[in-house]
């Protein structure tokens, strides 16, 4: 079975290492040893001031939301994965949607600022597939409006847009380091926090809100990542680059064969990119379920991603429809993509394709 993603897992013997130390000193979750290292280790590889570090992205995300105080409206995207939307809702946020740029999938820019009413508080965009989005242009709305800035860079691991870090932009970037992403911790997921002073406040709000014995300013809740979590990351960080190498000679070959046949994601020009996803867009719906059909047959499991479009979400109230993200939502499907994909796994996967076109 061939599925659209398999969980990277490194060395026995390193990470055993690591158990071993959690052993011998006891301590397996609040800010440990491996936690402070990973973080120390990923601000570096990344290039960012601030990061810390969270049991998943979905968490992250609310925290996020929560450090920059935000409330009433948030103007995001439709075309995402649930987590972007469904976290506003759970914190008593509406969102609002702007549609996408079909070529980009990643929200528009120029649909933002109709969006925006006084009850606004903040863009949350997201770099869909790793695709940065056009933070200039989000930047100066957001200033004009004085809103703050999210991206869910749940896919952004690694990602430089005109030489630094794209996690970098905005107020808070948040990532997700679950086992189907380009770099994991099996669950977990950080914060890139610009503000310096917004970190002391986020670090409290992950730990129930405690600041120490005697004291809990915030209203907090339990988003700590654990040592076996932080160990995981620190083994599959030594070996990131090769993971990317892998990935991106798979995308590349990916391209190369269905060019013609399908369409791809349109990449900003200002950024590099990660190859953590291959999206490939059909004519239309009919065209991906037949495809999607004789992959199955032959038990491959490409995956419709993002699927449904987050605007028919049966909870979102008002009512809104965003026919670009609709129309992308029924024909966009991503191709299997790991470091361990083998060249026949890969030209079975072309060949189907090619034939059901
Ligand atoms: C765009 C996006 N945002 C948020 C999340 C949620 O992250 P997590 O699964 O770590 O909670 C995911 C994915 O899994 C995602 O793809």
């Amino acid at each position: 079975m061939i599925n659209v993603t398999k969980t990277y897992l490194p060395d026995k013997d390193k990470y055993k290492k690591y158990i071993d130390e959690i052993y011998a000193n006891g301590w397996v979750t609040n800010n440990g040893p491996l936690v402070q290292l990973l973080e120390k280790r990923l601000a570096e590889y990344l290039g960012v001031k601030n990061i810390v570090l969270v049991s998943n992205g979905t968490v992250a995300m609310e925290i996020a939301y929560r450090t920059l105080g935000l409330s009433g409206f948030v103007v995001t995207t439709p075309f995402s994965f649930v987590a972007t939307t469904s976290s506003l809702v759970t914190n008593g946020l509406l969102p609002i949607f702007a549609d996408i740029d079909p070529n980009t999938f990643n929200i528009d820019p120029a649909k933002i600022e109709s969006a925006i009413t006084p009850n606004t508080s903040a863009i949350l965009g997201v770099h869909v597939f790793g695709n940065a989005c056009e933070v200039e242009a989000i930047s100066t709305i957001a200033k004009k409006h004085d809103l703050k800035v999210i991206y869910d860079a749940a896919h952004t691991f690694g990602v430089q847009h005109k030489e630094q870090s794209v996690l970098n932009y905005g107020d808070i970037s948040t990532l997700s380091f679950h086992a189907t992403k380009l770099f994991h911790t099996i669950e977990g997921g950080a914060l890139i926090i610009n503000d310096d002073a917004l970190v002391q406040k986020a670090r409290y709000l992950i730990n129930f809100g405690i600041k120490n014995a005697e004291e809990i300013p915030e209203l907090g809740t339990n988003a700590k990542m654990n040592e076996f979590e932080a160990a995981m990351g620190l083994c599959v960080l030594d070996d990131i680059e090769k993971i990317k190498t892998n990935r991106k000679a798979i995308c590349e070959k990916y391209q190369k064969a269905l060019n013609g046949f399908v369409k791809f994601q349109k990449h900003n020009e200002y950024a590099t990119q990660n190859y953590s996803y291959f999206p490939i867009l059909f004519e239309n719906e009919g065209q991906l379920l037949k495809v999607q059909k004789a992959l199955g047959e032959k038990d491959i499991f490409p995956r419709r991603y993002f699927y449904p479009s987050l605007d028919t979400l049966s909870y979102i109230e008002p009512k809104q429809h965003m026919p670009h993200s609709r129309d992308i939502s029924t024909r966009i499907m991503c191709l299997p993509v790991f470091a361990e994909l083998t060249e026949e796994e890969q030209n079975l996967i072309i060949d189907i394709i090619k034939e059901n076109l």
